[in-house]
């Protein structure tokens, strides 16, 4: 599933891959190299999690972000007063060309509708050798909470979670394929890399709680099974992960990108 049709309920976002958020910011925040006196755009801002790493570091005065969920841009708004927030998505921003100093987006490349034409966007709306730069998750390796999902998931529902298995379907999750996706929207100077973010549980319910919302094509598939198909699914991801009832973190791996507007 692509798009911003999963990615409504901001509470449950916060508390499912959101978890991850901060700390993934600070790693692309560094790895962009964004310095205090430049002007940002977070595109795909979901609920505000890297913008307010950002408003943070520059200030909310200088921090823009564009979402297509409105429930999602509302929470981003909520969260961050002063950071001017707009409905819209990657393929067509609402910002003149070169307005910002660096174009981000944390975890979102891979639900555009049309990535190619997002990047694209992303490098017309920053300034000549400004940085655009963006990161996905590992789905295929290093997530581990994702991996552990769908590999559960796979043992409830072998054929429906194989075509759902975001390390499977998604597009962009690889440094060759974001590299190839950069280079393609003319941007310079690319380089790739690994991030790592990371998240704390206080048990394994903690972390269960948020999946039968519908958040995200995890939850999405999860809120689709009937109650012992979830049953099913709870005690195969709880297995796989080795988890129970003792606090635990769990680490993940995002690819990251970024290149020079040209
Ligand atoms: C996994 S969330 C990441 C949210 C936020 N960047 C973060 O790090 O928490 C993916 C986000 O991409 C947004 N999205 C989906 N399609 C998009 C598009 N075409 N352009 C921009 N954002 C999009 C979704 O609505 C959602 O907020």
């Amino acid at each position: 599933m692509t798009g911003a049709d999963t990615f409504r309920a901001a509470a449950a976002y916060d508390r499912a891959v959101g978890r991850y958020g901060a700390s993934l910011a600070v790693e692309l925040i560094a790895f962009a190299g964004v310095e205090p006196g430049m002007r940002a755009l977070d595109v795909g801002c979901g609920t505000g999690l890297l913008t307010a790493a950002l408003a943070e570091r520059l200030g909310a005065e200088n921090v823009a972000g564009a979402e297509p969920s409105e429930p999602f841009a509302e929470a981003c708004r909520a969260r961050l007063p002063g950071v001017e927030v707009v409905v819209a998505g990657a393929e067509a921003l609402p910002f003149g060309e070169g307005a910002f100093d660096a174009a981000l987006s944390q975890l979102v490349v891979n639900f555009m509708r049309d990535a190619e034409a997002g990047v694209r966007e992303l490098a017309r709306v920053t300034r000549p050798g400004g940085v655009v730069a963006s990161c996905v998750w590992d789905y295929a390796g290093e997530m581990t909470l994702l991996r552990a999902f769908w590999d559960a998931a796979r043992e409830v529902e072998p054929e429906r979670a194989a075509a759902a298995d975001e390390g499977v379907v998604m597009r962009w999750c690889s440094e060759e394929e974001l590299r190839e996706l950069w280079e393609g929207a003319g941007l310079r100077d690319v380089s790739t890399g690994a991030l790592m973010a990371r998240a704390a549980y206080d048990d394994f319910e903690d972390l269960w709680a948020p999946f039968p919302s519908g958040i995200a094509p995890s939850g999405a598939f999860t809120a689709s099974l009937d109650v012992v198909g979830r049953a099913a699914l709870h005690d195969a991801f709880r297995r796989r992960l080795g988890v129970g009832g003792e606090p635990f973190e769990l680490t993940a791996r995002a690819w990251a990108v970024r290149g020079a507007a040209p």
